[in-house]
């Protein structure tokens, strides 16, 4: 007998012609906005034009005092712990489980990032912070991984009890939020990219947030020397003699990135919602399929819907390897479903292992890590699939088949082993 699974020789569950997902959406208004824009200027090296117009945006969308465009997410992570006084030999904590740009840039400024175990969503855990402060703690920075907001209340708790600093990637969680607060308004500064898929995407560009006066200019003297420094540095500042050089880097946006962000962000609610919605959809449908555990949203809070990620439990279809499964899921067409790659638990990646090698004497050299340190993160890493969120009604006939594709790989999974 002939199997009904495409691996084995049956008809694909997803009959939809791909691409079956691309991001961020680009309509009129957005061609219209980049024209406007090559006709205008391709290099803005003040606060001005668009790049003035993105940041004010971006502030009144976030209720804060102050946003900054910087050409990426790194950049902006970067330029945030700079800003926020982090120096040599200060120690960070920062989660297991994250994309490296979260962290990395502290090895540039001689600090340490400390991993810390995280909960099974892969969101830092709360619980396992206290353990890891020592006299040489600064600061703790979060990500909010996929789009669901950590557990923001307690790391605040946790931080003020020792005196330390707050500090936020967004960067898969623009306009998220926990009890009508978003993401990125908790602690001193938040830093977020514009990259590609990012729920608020301008193709490459980040910004980095804050309420704080002092770390707003400081943002200012690290990523954008000279014209932009010189106007938004008060003189008699005590960094205002160094606006010339900056810290000797420059991190602008590109102002053909600033308008696409700009066009995009006046349509994120409704992608926000949209994505909710479809969200709703695949949750409800995949929630009882064995083999798979959807991610849970405690009350209050609000996810951007980055990714939508799922559990594979290979014990409830006897013991099927997630490698073979998801190999049927693509076999189906469904081929958005995703195994995360290098947004992996640090404590596996080279850098994190055995740092001295491109950074030498860096003080974390006597502080490797190596797989298998942080069991939650690495076993939840090992065991996640993942799917992006489509965000328009017309969408839900091609998640449905999606849907399809995972209960007929699940039903039929005896086939398979
Ligand atoms: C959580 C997180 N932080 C930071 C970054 C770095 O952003 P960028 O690629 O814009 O430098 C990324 C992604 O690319 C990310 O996923």
């Amino acid at each position: 007998m002939t199997s009904s699974l495409a691996l084995l020789g049956g008809k694909p569950a997803v009959t939809v012609a791909g691409p079956h997902f691309t991001w961020p959406p680009i309509g009129e208004s957005t061609r219209a906005m980049v024209a406007a824009q090559l006709d205008t200027s391709v290099s803005i090296a003040g606060r001005s034009g668009i790049v003035a117009d993105l940041e004010d945006a971006l502030q009144e969308y976030f209720g804060v005092r102050h946003a900054v465009t910087t050409s990426s997410g790194t950049a902006a992570l970067h330029s945030t712990y700079w800003a926020a006084g982090i120096q040599a030999g200060d120690e960070v904590i920062v989660p297991a489980w994250t994309f490296h740009a979260t962290a990395s840039p502290l090895f540039h400024l001689r600090a340490v990032p400390v991993l810390c175990e995280t909960d099974p969503d892969g969101n830092i855990d709360p619980n396992r912070v206290e353990e890891l402060i020592t006299p040489r703690t600064r600061a703790i920075m979060v990500t909010h991984l996929w789009g669901k907001p950590a557990d923001m209340s307690d790391i605040v708790v946790v931080a003020d009890a020792h005196g330390l600093i707050v500090l936020e990637d967004g960067s898969h969680a623009h306009g998220a939020g926990i009890a009508g607060r978003k993401v990125g308004t908790f602690g001193l500064a938040s830093a977020f990219s514009l990259n590609g898929p990012k729920p608020l995407s301008g193709g490459e560009g980040g910004f980095v947030l804050t309420d704080d006066d002092d770390t707003y200019r400081r943002v200012i003297m690290f990523a954008h020397y000279n014209k932009r420094a010189k106007g938004e540095i008060p003189e008699g500042h005590p960094l205002a003699r160094y606006a010339v050089t900056g810290a000797g880097l420059k991190f602008r946006i590109h102002p053909l990135a600033a308008a696409i962000a700009l066009d995009q962000l006046s349509r994120l609610d409704g992608y926000l919602a949209g994505r909710a919605e479809v969200a709703r959809h695949l949750t409800g449908r995949l929630a009882g399929v064995p083999g798979l555990k959807v991610v849970e949203m405690p009350d209050g809070v609000v996810p951007s819907w980055y990714g939508l990620t799922l559990t594979y439990r290979p014990d409830e279809l006897g013991g099927l390897s997630l490698d073979r499964f998801h190999q049927a899921l693509t076999a189906e067409g469904a081929s958005e479903f995703d195994r995360p790659g290098s947004t992996c638990p640090l404590n596996q990646l080279a850098l994190y292992q055995q740092p001295g090698v491109l950074f030498p004497g860096h003080p974390h050299s006597h502080r490797r890590y190596e797989a298998g340190d942080f069991p939650v993160a690495e076993r939840v890493h090992a065991h996640t699939i993942k799917l992006p969120v489509w965000h328009r009604e017309q969408d839900l006939k091609l998640a449905g088949q999606y849907i399809r594709a995972a209960i007929k790989v699940s039903d039929h999974h005896k086939e398979l082993l």
